[in-house]
């Protein structure tokens, strides 16, 4: 699986990309303000057309580094699209366009398709699209019919909208088990059955948290971000479809290995969980051990 650095902090994609484990950078909107925000804080400004162009050059030929466009409708992506690309990627050769799947925001609006119908026309140009804002398996499938290069569906999002459907208190970084939320209604279940024996089961009256525990809280069938990149890896093997996944709104380590698990082709993932990915207790102290027990003999060694 590719990991790809989720920031628009200069800072941490260099750092990132030091380590030598980075095949790509993923920037959007909100990324971009935390840098602009960054800056600020620290008295600096930030020239944006230099700033971006930092970020490419720092990422590299090979690395992709994903753009985002800001405006809703088609007319107004594809010139922003064919901006940013025509202005950095003939250095660096490594800019992607992230479009919305879906950029409607109003129901009295009728854009559903501009996303789609923009990501059609940019890669018929030969421009790579990175679709952001997935949400389903179905806006997966149809990313990948309008001719995306990349799919990005948005794992942690789908977790936190579950979790507060089922009236879960959580914090940004937590797991979300939904195995464990499963078994627990489950037995919450068995145990409804089990006082109202006898009774028609039409008539058998199932709690609110009974029944979010026993799997309504689903979001249309879908337990969860990882259950969603599943379902969206399974669809695109199905049909030998050449789009890659790029599982995004990684909030956890445990996360990363389930994508892994699920096949993804790429993970994006913000700097500090990518710090978390090496930490363990035991490598720790394991470490600590190893460098006590050197005997002078073997430090010779590289000494000579
Ligand atoms: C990356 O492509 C996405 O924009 C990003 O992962 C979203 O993450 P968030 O849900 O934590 O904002």
């Amino acid at each position: 699986m590719k990991i790809f650095v989720d920031t628009a902090k200069l800072d941490e994609i260099k750092e990132a990309c030091s380590w030598g484990i980075v095949d790509g950078v993923t920037t959007n909107p909100s990324l971009i303000k935390r840098a602009v925000d960054d800056a600020k804080e620290q008295g600096k400004e930030i020239d944006m057309e230099t700033y971006i162009w930092e970020i490419c050059k720092t990422a590299g030929k090979g690395r992709p580094v994903s753009l985002e466009v800001i405006s809703l409708t088609m007319k107004e992506m594809i010139e922003e699209a064919e901006l940013l690309y025509s202005k950095f990627n003939p250095a660096t050769e490594n800019v992607v366009i992230k479009i919305p799947i879906n950029t409607r925001i109003d129901e009295s609006e009728r854009i559903d398709y501009d996303g789609l119908k923009t990501i059609k026309k940019l890669s018929q140009k030969g421009i790579p699209i990175n679709v952001t804002l997935i949400m389903t398996p179905e806006q997966a499938l149809l990313a990948a019919k309008a001719g995306a290069s990349y799919a990005s569906p948005f794992a942690g999002r789908i977790d936190d909208y579950i979790r507060k459907k089922l009236g879960l208190e959580f914090s940004k970084g937590d797991y979300f088990n939904f195995e464990l939320i499963e078994k627990i209604g489950k037995k919450m279940l068995d145990k409804h059955l089990k006082s109202s024996r006898g009774e028609p089961a039409a008539s058998l009256h199932l709690d609110t948290e009974t029944k979010n525990s026993i799997g309504f809280g689903k979001d249309n069938g879908i337990e969860s971000g990882v259950y969603l990149v599943k379902s969206i890896m399974k669809i695109y093997r199905n049909y030998g479809i050449k789009t890659e996944v790029i599982a995004a709104s990684i909030r956890n380590a445990r996360q990363i290995r389930q994508m892994a698990e699920a096949g993804a082709h790429i993970a994006t993932i913000p700097f500090p969980v990518i710090r978390g990915m090496l930490q363990h207790p035991k490598t720790v102290e394991g470490i600590k051990s190893f460098s006590a027990d050197v005997v002078p003999e073997y430090r010779e060694l590289f000494q000579s």
